[in-house]
């Protein structure tokens, strides 16, 4: 399966969901591939930290800039599951993806400017099903207060409910520490000692891998 992070807006968690998701399937014993699409390298360099650890299970990393499409479908041969990192812009990169891949998240902040990024995101995944008809498209809440008493994430909700070309995901991925200090180390949420963002990765996992990774 081609999975794509991606957006229009810089900061939104998309190399960290990314990778994240990389190392859960890794974990479970998949041959995954990341491609880092971004010339800011943050799932390539992700992966140089990680390759120093000794036995950790193995994310292969695939860099590729321009157009993305063959390097993508051809890796998907290659490999049980192929996750595709995008910068945070429209771009050559994020348009091919989006028509390589089967499915497309896009993280965003419950802020006011990147619910109004997607709602343009919305328009690129109406011309990508063009050349894509089957493209699964949704929207992950990520960096959630998890304050209890900011409604945010909730008021988020109810706007982006309406953005026709979009699902919204149920999960919601919380603004915590570990997943900053993780990236730093080169491991996954659900290498550390954090059972909150473990949960949150699993039930993200859970709701694109289902049982059948
Ligand atoms: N859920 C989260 N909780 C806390 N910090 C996060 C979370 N997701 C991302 N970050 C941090 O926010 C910054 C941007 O995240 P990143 O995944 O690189 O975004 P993008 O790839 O969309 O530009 C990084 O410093 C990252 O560690
Ligand atoms: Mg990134």
């Amino acid at each position: 399966m081609i999975l794509l992070l991606g957006g229009e807006k810089g900061g939104t968690g998309k190399s960290t969901v990314a990778v994240n998701l990389a190392v859960w399937l890794a974990k479970e014993g998949a041959d995954v591939v990341l491609v880092d699409t971004d010339l800011q390298r943050t799932a390539s360099h992700f992966i140089d930290r990680r390759n120093q650890i000794a036995d950790l299970p193995k994310v292969h990393c695939s860099e590729k800039h321009g157009s993305v499409f063959d390097t993508v479908r051809d890796l998907a041969k290659r490999y049980e599951q192929v996750i595709v990192d995008a910068g945070g812009r429209d771009s050559e990169e994020l348009r091919t993806a989006m028509v390589a891949a089967q499915m497309i998240y896009c993280p965003l902040k419950a802020s006011q400017p990147d619910i109004e990024t997607s709602m343009h995101m919305n328009e690129l995944v109406k011309l990508a099903r063009g050349l894509n008809p089957s493209l699964e498209a949704k929207l992950l809440i990520s960096m959630g207060p998890t304050n209890p008493v900011i409604h945010e994430a909730a008021e988020a909700r109810e706007i982006l409910v309406d953005l026709p070309e979009f699902e919204l995901s149920p999960v919601t991925i919380g603004d915590r520490k570990v997943y900053r200090d993780s990236m730093i180390e080169g491991r996954g949420v659900v290498e550390m000692n954090n059972d909150k963002a473990k949960a949150e990765i699993e039930a993200l996992a859970a709701e694109i891998y289902g049982g059948n990774r």
